[in-house]
């Protein structure tokens, strides 16, 4: 449940939050990431082999859907965004499956190059269940090259982003460290103002970028100490601060909501909105770049951007898989939060 004093806090605010909401729509965002496809096979099991101990599903259902970097990218387009995509992909089949699921959505896909040298990254996970029974995961299989993209794929990535960027309110980065962003990337990335970074390592590499979006592990990792205490906190989002020279370090701390840091010192928390149905948490956090990113563009100020953000992460936490919100479902949460 949330405090008495936050409901009231969150309803002087929320006229405006529906009016940035309302805002989303214009935003026209230029997301650089590194594209997964996730995929979900399952079947029944038939019998066990004669080959192997193993067992034999009867294929049943694939599911497709975009992750990583393209989960940041999906959740845009659902919540009304204009968004030009920038990536690569494998000259493969999966390439090929996420590039039509975004053209579906509406989403620019000529920032996504084609890498001959390496398979989009893919990740298959394949479920079984016996007859009336529930489906568990058996074994994932995870398709990536550790090498990192040719130099000339990166001095085409770059050329690109320098041509659209004149033309786009904010660049967001989905570093899923798969190599799109690489130095010259990142370069053609500052020269926009309005930059969120969403990356799992080596902050440092944006410093200049506007506001980071890191979990609480990426925190951690970046601060090189524990967050355990409520000194250590405040401790590393200043230390965040400087090290990226940021105006805003937003620490996404699972269950226990996020954290804004401001350059002036200030800080504030925002509480997870829904911690009852939450049944799968992956991909919420491209799911708060999202939305805070649409705030940010539509006018609001970093809090309730960082509110926004939030408030669709409540929303995805209740599905299954990476998934996705709407301006439509956001408002309606909203609502219910603060009916009495
Ligand atoms: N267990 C949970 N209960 C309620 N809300 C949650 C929970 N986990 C995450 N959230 C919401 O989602 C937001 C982002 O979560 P988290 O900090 O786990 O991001 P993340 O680790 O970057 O996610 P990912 O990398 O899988 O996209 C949180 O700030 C919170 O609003
Ligand atoms: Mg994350």
């Amino acid at each position: 449940m949330l405090d008495a004093a936050f409901i009231n806090q969150l309803r002087a605010i929320a006229p405006r939050l529906h009016q940035w909401m309302d805002g989303f729509r214009q935003a026209r965002v230029l997301v650089v990431g590194d594209l997964t496809l996730d995929e979900f096979l399952t079947g029944e099991v038939e019998r066990v082999s004669r080959e192997a101990p193993v067992l034999i599903l009867r294929h049943e259902l694939t599911r497709q859907i975009p992750g990583g970097g393209a989960n940041a990218i999906y959740n845009l387009a659902t919540l009304g965004a204009n968004v030009k995509a920038v990536g690569l992909v494998g000259k493969d089949g999966q390439g090929e499956v996420l590039r039509g699921i975004f053209t579906s959505a509406g989403i620019d896909t000529n920032g996504i190059l084609v890498d001959g040298d390496r398979p989009t990254v893919t990740k298959t996970r394949i479920s079984g269940h016996a007859r009336q029974s529930v489906t568990q995961q058996i074994v994932r299989i995870d398709r990536k090259s550790d090498d990192p993209p040719d130099l000339e794929l990166q001095l085409q990535l770059a050329a690109y982003i320098r041509q659209q960027i004149g033309s786009v309110d904010a660049v967001v980065c989905s570093d899923y460290g798969d190599g799109v962003l690489s130095q010259p990337v990142i370069e053609a990335v500052l020269q926009h103002p309005c930059t969120i970074i969403d990356t799992q390592k080596d902050l440092h590499r944006y410093a200049g970028a506007t506001l980071f979006t890191p979990n609480l592990p990426e925190a951690e990792k970046a601060a090189g100490y524990a967050i355990t205490t409520s000194a250590s906190l405040p401790q590393a989002g200043h230390d965040l601060l400087q090290l990226t020279q940021a105006e805003q370090m937003l620490i996404t701390r699972g269950d226990e909501g996020m954290s804004l840091f401001s350059r002036d010192g200030s800080h504030e928390t925002i509480p997870a909105f829904n911690r009852t149905d939450v049944y799968d948490v992956t991909g919420a956090g491209d799911t708060v770049v999202a939305a805070l990113t649409l705030g940010l563009i539509a006018g609001a100020s970093p809090i309730e951007a960082a509110m926004l953000g939030n408030l669709a992460a409540s929303l995805v936490v209740r599905q299954f898989g990476t998934a996705t919100t709407t301006v439509g479902a956001m408002k309606t949460a909203l609502r219910s939060l603060l009916e009495p």
